[in-house]
């Protein structure tokens, strides 16, 4: 899909569609209101006759409207004009974009942008139609013989601003909404791939792909000899039941000053979740193909800052591996001493994650960090506490937890922050061990960033349980793309703030 922005009055553009607003009780969005006065009342008329009176989810199609030349115009739904709010707005332009979609126009100039959404520049309403367009025309159909995609399909959706002189401000505001729209994608596709394809190799042969297509990017792949030299016992003890070799991927984007040190992105990469030994229970259990979403929302991030040539340095590490179970495969009570020296008694092989995790978390230090954040669907707990509406924060480093609060509010894509006390750490005591892999039943997600604290005293850091905000379940079953605008909007907050260039 094409994007792009102007300025510019709806009855001079030539075009397949045109996209207004109407309010409850049928109150026309500005442009709407201009149409209707030029058309003579056209729209005035139509909406007497009680087709549509505004309400959220409503859609109405007119063809040939007076004064018009453009070949339709498409009223949308928007509800209360007083709740226009962030969250509201994102909802009436996905479904603007769905109702685009069900016509025959092959291009629109969409208006909704000047719609006044509470607290919001005009900068964010253009970033976040960019990304909610590309939200609401991803399909996953690359497996499927007969494509979904009718012949004559939508190829350029035009945002528009109100004056021209805003057009130079809106301009970034385009290129990030684009290029972290193209991140989700990356992001989406690598998690909605399933496991016979998307495996440990596949995942590095993706990093490389992104490091050929940008110069600013680098990779380098450890393998597993190379690993176990280092001493990485308990990334590898979670991979040796699995036929298919661990990698652990460093992906590298340089973009500000040589010194400067990285924000370092590590991304838990189980491309499936069997649980091990610990084997889980059969139901559901397809959507352990999204346990590498970590992985794939740190390809995506640096896709994204690559795209958009951040002045900043990002780090990306991805553990990644296949948790099976096997004759090879750990034993629930086995002891294995990890690259920070710590042993761990693995009690339940089932919480994989942290362990390829702590291996890759002591691994990063060696990048001198500003900050390091992990990624990970790490817990059902997480999903438990927070829904699919929240990802989980836990952090070492208040002012981060802060700021990445924050990054997702104004990208929403939130988080919400659960305590790191020092209470919660006993629970992984281990008789045999020096630290035991599990913590019990109570507060599942605490004693997971309790287990990943204990190799992340080196560094300022944070850890995004995304167990829940990864993948919708259902009918609709997909990757999201999240957390990668509330990464975006963290980076591009950095490279603001601390110009490293
Ligand atoms: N990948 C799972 C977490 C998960 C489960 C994410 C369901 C999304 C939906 C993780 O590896 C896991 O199995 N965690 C265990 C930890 C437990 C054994 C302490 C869990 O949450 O049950
Ligand atoms: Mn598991
Ligand atoms: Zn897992």
């Amino acid at each position: 899909m094409d994007f792009n922005i102007k300025s510019g009055d709806p009855e001079k553009q030539r075009t397949g569609c045109i996209v207004v607003g109407i309010f409850e009780s049928r109150k026309l969005s500005s442009t709407a209101k201009k149409i209707d006065l030029i058309s003579k009342k056209y729209l005035s008329n139509v909406i007497r006759r009680g087709d549509i009176n505004g309400n959220k989810g409503q859609s109405l199609l007119l063809h040939h409207v007076p004064g018009m030349i453009a070949d339709r115009v498409l009223l949308i739904g928007c509800g209360k004009e007083k709740e226009l709010n962030d969250c509201a707005y994102n909802t009436i332009i996905a479904h603007s974009i769905r109702a685009l979609k069900a016509t025959g126009t092959l291009e629109a100039v969409h208006y909704l942008t000047e719609l006044n959404v509470k607290g919001q520049t005009h900068d964010w309403k253009i970033r976040q139609a960019v990304q909610v367009a590309g939200h609401a025309l991803y399909q996953f159909d690359e497996l499927k013989t007969k494509k979904k995609s009718p012949t004559r399909s939508l190829r350029k959706i035009i945002f528009t601003v109100v004056t021209r002189r805003e057009l130079p401000g809106c301009e970034m505001a385009l290129l990030e909404g684009k290029a972290i729209a193209n991140g989700v994608k990356l992001t989406r596709d690598l998690g909605n791939r399933p496991a016979n394809i998307c495996t440990p190799a596949y995942l590095a042969e993706q990093a490389k792909g992104l490091a050929k297509q940008h110069r600013s990017l680098s990779v380098n792949v450890l393998e597993e000899a190379e690993m176990r030299k280092l001493g990485m016992n308990t990334l590898l003890s979670v991979a040796q039941g699995s036929q298919k070799p661990p990698k652990l991927i460093v992906l590298q984007y340089k973009g500000g000053k040589k010194s400067a040190q990285p924000i370092v992105l590590v991304g838990k990469g189980v491309t499936f979740d069997t649980g091990g030994i610990s084997l889980k229970p059969s139901p559901a259990m397809d959507e352990m193909k999204y346990d590498m979403c970590g992985a794939a929302s740190v390809l995506g991030t640096i896709l994204a800052v690559a795209e958009l040539a951040l002045p900043i340095n990002v780090t990306g590490v991805i553990p990644t591996v296949e948790n099976m179970p096997s004759g090879t495969a750990t034993n629930p009570g086995d002891i294995v001493k990890s690259l920070s020296g710590l042993s761990i008694e693995i009690l339940n092989t089932d919480a994989e994650g942290r362990l390829i995790l702590c291996d890759a978390l002591t691994y990063s230090a060696r990048f001198n960090p500003k900050v390091v954040i992990d990624i990970a669907t790490l817990t059902g707990a997480c999903v438990v506490a927070l829904g699919k509406h929240a990802s989980g924060l836990l952090s070492n480093h208040n002012p981060l937890a802060k700021e990445l609060l924050n990054a997702g509010k104004k990208a929403g894509d939130r988080a919400w922050q659960l305590p790191l006390w020092q209470e919660y750490q006993q629970q992984l005591t281990s008789p045999f061990a020096d630290i035991a892999n599990i913590g019990g039943r109570e507060a599942g997600t605490i004693t997971a960033a309790c287990f990943l604290s204990r190799f992340t005293k080196k560094y300022h850091w944070a850890h995004l349980d995304i167990a829940g905000t990864a993948w919708v379940s259902g009918r609709n079953k997909s990757a999201t793309g999240r957390p990668v605008p509330l990464l975006m909007q963290y980076i591009i907050d950095q490279a603001n703030n601390n110009g490293t260039r």
